[in-house]
């Protein structure tokens, strides 16, 4: 590995993780795009503003960041995995977009042009920054005076049953991982709101607002849940290294486990499985902006799908091929 800024983080979105990331997108970004959303309304973007989308990933956010702001603006996506932006250009080639573009970049240490850009977003892209305080200096210095940042990120794993569940399988039957520093580069190293805000005002962002934003998540069918739980997150590595058989009683046990969840669903129709159906039809409003439209910068402290079903949204219902 070389001495790269971010050089493991790097190694890992190039190879088996962003491979993996790749695989499961399609049913991943289901779950992911009611947070994304979130974060957007909140950037209250304007036509014509210039967005970065740091951590673009597969490009889904920053086409729709594109969309919001219009011909006369542009989405940037910045992502260090040439593999999500090789998926990231081929989306945008197909949505005949004009404004969007992408950067293979490490956002910590990229040198953006000052001050040329509105506003900056990201949709789970923030948390892997090997030095937080570097790479959000980096970012403000981005951003136009007066201009907004927009981020979700992670809460804790007990607060997620979508990372929590498969943690607690896993722990049964392997030994518990080699404690980790809690702010190490991750999906939770934003888990503590005290840190982040001192990240973000240390890195000279003021008017900071954190929100806890929770989302039901869900709708695949049973082994599609069972096969997501633990190929990703952060049980996905402890389950990945055990023996093969290991593996497979750690699958069953999360799938004894999602069993009663059935009872939260009040409905089983079919789910469609058009991405676009599920945007608008999952409207439950957990989360109340509080973001004054004049903030000079902002973040979106979000969170945890705190349930793992998709629950009464209009047409979101669970699958009729669910058998357990
Ligand atoms: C959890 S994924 C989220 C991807 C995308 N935002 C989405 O919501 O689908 C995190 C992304 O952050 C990217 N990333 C991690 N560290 C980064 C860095 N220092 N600079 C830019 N991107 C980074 C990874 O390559 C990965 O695509």
């Amino acid at each position: 590995m070389s001495g790269l800024p971010n050089a493991k983080q790097i190694e890992e979105w190039n190879g088996e993780k962003g491979k993996r990331w790749l695989e499961e997108y399609e049913r991943v970004e289901w779950q992911l795009i009611p947070f994304g959303r979130r974060a957007m309304d909140q950037a209250a973007l304007r036509t014509g503003e210039r967005v970065l989308d740091i951590g673009c990933g597969s490009g889904e956010t920053t086409l729709e960041l594109a969309r919001r702001v219009g011909p006369s603006g542009a989405a940037i996506g910045v992502d260090i995995s040439r593999l999500l932006l090789d998926s990231a250009r081929e989306l945008a080639r197909q949505a005949e977009l004009p404004n969007v573009s992408f950067q293979e970049a490490d956002a910590q240490t990229y040198p953006f042009a000052p001050a040329s850009f509105d506003v900056v977003f990201s949709r789970f892209g923030v948390m892997f920054f090997e030095n937080p305080d570097a790479a959000f200096r980096n970012l403000k210095a981005a951003l136009r005076p007066g201009g907004r940042l927009s981020f979700v990120c992670w809460r804790s794993l007990q607060e997620s049953e979508f990372f929590a569940l498969p943690m607690a399988a896993a722990l049964r039957r392997v030994p518990p991982p080699a404690p980790i520093d809690p702010d190490a580069p991750g999906p939770g190293a934003f888990a503590n709101p005290d840190r982040m805000r001192g990240v973000l005002s240390r890195s000279g962002f003021t008017d900071i607002v954190i929100e806890p934003l929770d989302e039901k998540v869900g709708g695949w069918t049973l082994d599609e849940t069972v096969e997501t739980l633990t190929r990703m997150g952060p049980a996905s590595a402890l389950i990945g290294g055990a023996p093969q058989e290991v593996q497979q009683a750690i699958a069953a046990d999360v799938r004894e486990a999602l069993k009663p969840l059935r009872d939260r669903v009040p409905q089983r129709r079919r789910l469609a499985r058009e991405r676009a159906l599920l945007v608008p039809a999952c409207g439950r409003p957990a989360f109340v902006p509080v973001i004054p439209r004049k903030r000079e910068s902002s973040a979106v402290y979000p969170s945890s799908a705190a349930v793992l079903w998709i629950p009464a949204c209009a047409g979101m219902t669970l699958l009729d091929d669910w058998r357990v």
